[in-house]
């Protein structure tokens, strides 16, 4: 047996319109964590969907050589039966069942022609030990948050005896402490003797945890990397990536002026109605036109309940206290369309829960939330509809073939910034972003940091939610950092550091 357990030949594969790989070669090393790295749409996804059967033999050219043999796999089971298994970049656990039924979901443990749940149950406690979670087996996976889901998915892997583990963005929608645990984990799996394959944007994870760097662009192997021999660097990276060096990843607003507030919070206190408890305690913050003002805080402490309980979900957020004001404006919103009417917009977290529709196209997501200003009270406008469409594809580029390309056939990264364009084509006074560059790449974030610093020139207000702090103090003008649900602390830009930002957000 050769040290590669895994070895991909020239392989490609079309889409209508796409030619998402172009003969591309991939190699792993047995044991070893291998980063497959490029920008959104590169076909990062799709090359790890041919090797585990999602697209079955006969729909991809070239070869899959793996542990040795020449394989094809017809479905994910077959793949799965020789120790691949994925993890994909959008969760598949189903959140209504219980952890043990997710983990056995699809090759349950038998006994005769029933299942065996004893077994099923004590296994499940087994594999959840391996992945150092510590939650009774029998509660519902909606329960948990997403870092734990993560570590549940992965003991459904470990479940199925996995030997090659695909892990596509696993830390994409994870905090720095959930993160930092799943890595630990990760390399912990590699001394037990499973190979891994990670996708990832994250380039500080990628330096920390590859033995081997794969950079795809465009369909085809631009480089490998071996990071024991070699040292490798984030700009390194960068270079392979996209093509060209990047000095500065955060764009500067050149003679930059604030204007009037245009949004404040005056004591603003939320209950959770369901629980009973007060979760939000007097927040007072407030932004300037042509402002970007960023929210930090750790998981927890109540950055997207105050985006929420700001933006009218009256269901979930009782404002037990306080005031808000917008554009000079006591308002309080009974639902989000209200808050749209006035001009608030939020761009969720969770882009495929919330944010699009799937099945229609790029054009039709791009101005839904702002159809009005496209009719003339009749008929919609069509050739501006195109326009506009277009004008935003290109400018943070989306990654299609044209805008009537369906959002469920986009690459991860490019369906996030469908979803950025819609909000931003409401056009609102105050746009409310959280965590808008999750599973964007380097390049592609320069870009939206662009049209951000466009948006605000033109007198917008921003208010950044984002769990990465060099983002955070890269692109924001002054930033709140929040606590427990309080405001703990509040920084000019030119102020602000990771020390002083980290010592307010543990502060209680
Ligand atoms: N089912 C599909 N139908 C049509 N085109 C597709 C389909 N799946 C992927 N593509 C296209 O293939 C290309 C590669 O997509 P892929 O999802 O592999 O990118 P990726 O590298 O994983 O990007 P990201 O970092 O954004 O997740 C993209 O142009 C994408 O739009
Ligand atoms: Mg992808």
């Amino acid at each position: 047996m050769n040290d590669y357990i895994l070895e991909m030949n020239s392989i490609s594969k079309t889409f209508p319109g796409v030619k998402a790989l172009n003969n591309v070669s991939f190699k792993v090393k047995r044991g070893e964590i291998h980063c497959l790295v490029g920008e959104n749409g590169a076909g990062k996804s799709t090359l790890m969907k041919v090797l585990s059967g999602v697209y079955p033999h006969g729909e991809y050219l070239g070869d899959i050589v793996y542990n040795g043999r020449t394989q094809q796999f017809k479905t994910i089971a077959d793949s799965e039966k020789n120790g691949v298994v994925i993890i994909y970049q959008e969760l598949a656990l189903i959140p209504e069942l219980s952890l043990y039924e997710n983990i056995y979901f699809g090759h349950e443990i038998m006994k005769g022609k029933v299942i065996d749940w004893n077994e099923t149950i004590v296994n499940s406690r087994e594999m959840l030990k391996k992945v150092k979670l510590d939650v009774n087996p029998s509660i519902k996976v909606k329960n948990l948050g997403v870092g734990h889901q993560q570590l549940v998915e992965i003991a459904k892997a470990l479940s199925k005896d996995v030997k090659l583990l695909i892990l596509d963005e696993p830390t994409a929608a994870l905090h720095e402490h959930d993160s930092q645990n799943l890595l630990k984990l990760i390399k912990q799996l590699k001394e037990q003797g499973v190979t891994c394959i990670m996708i990832s944007h994250k380039l500080k994870e990628i330096t920390a945890i590859a033995d081997t760097i794969t950079v795809l662009r465009d369909g085809a192997t631009i480089c490998s990397l071996d990071c024991q021999e070699q040292h490798t660097t984030e700009s390194d990276i960068i270079k392979h990536m996209v093509g060209r060096e990047m000095d500065h990843i955060y764009p500067k607003r050149k003679n930059h002026e604030f204007g009037e507030i245009s949004f404040e919070l005056k004591d603003w206190t939320v209950e959770d109605p369901i629980k009973g408890r007060e979760i939000l305690h007097n927040i007072n913050i407030n932004v300037r036109k042509g402002e970007i003002v960023g929210l930090q805080g750790l998981m927890g402490a109540g950055r997207t309940e105050l985006a929420l309980s700001i933006f009218g979900n009256t269901t979930k957020y009782n404002i037990t206290g306080g005031e808000m004001f917008l554009s000079g404006k006591k308002q309080m919103f009974r639902s989000p369309k209200d808050a749209i009417k006035s001009g608030l917009a939020y761009v969720s977290e969770d882009r495929k829960g919330k944010g699009l529709v799937l099945i229609q196209d790029i054009k039709f997501n791009t101005t839904i939330a702002n159809l009005e200003s496209l009719t003339d009270g009749q008929t919609i406008n069509e050739n501006e509809e195109i326009r506009i469409a277009n004008d935003f594809k290109n400018a943070i580029n989306i990654k299609a073939p044209s805008i009537e390309q369906k959002v469920r056939n986009l690459s991860g990264g490019n369906q996030q910034k469908v979803q950025l364009a819609k909000w931003m084509f409401v056009n609102p006074n105050v746009l409310i972003l959280d965590e808008p560059t999750r599973g964007i790449d380097v390049g592609a974030k320069f870009e939206i940091y662009t049209l951000m610093n466009e948006l605000v020139k033109k007198g917008m207000s921003i208010i950044m939610i984002t769990s990465e702090l060099p983002e955070a103090l890269g692109m924001s003008d002054r930033l709140y950092v929040m606590s427990e649900g309080a405001i703990t602390g509040e920084f000019l830009a030119e102020e602000a550091n990771e020390h002083n930002v980290m010592a307010m957000a543990i502060k209680s």
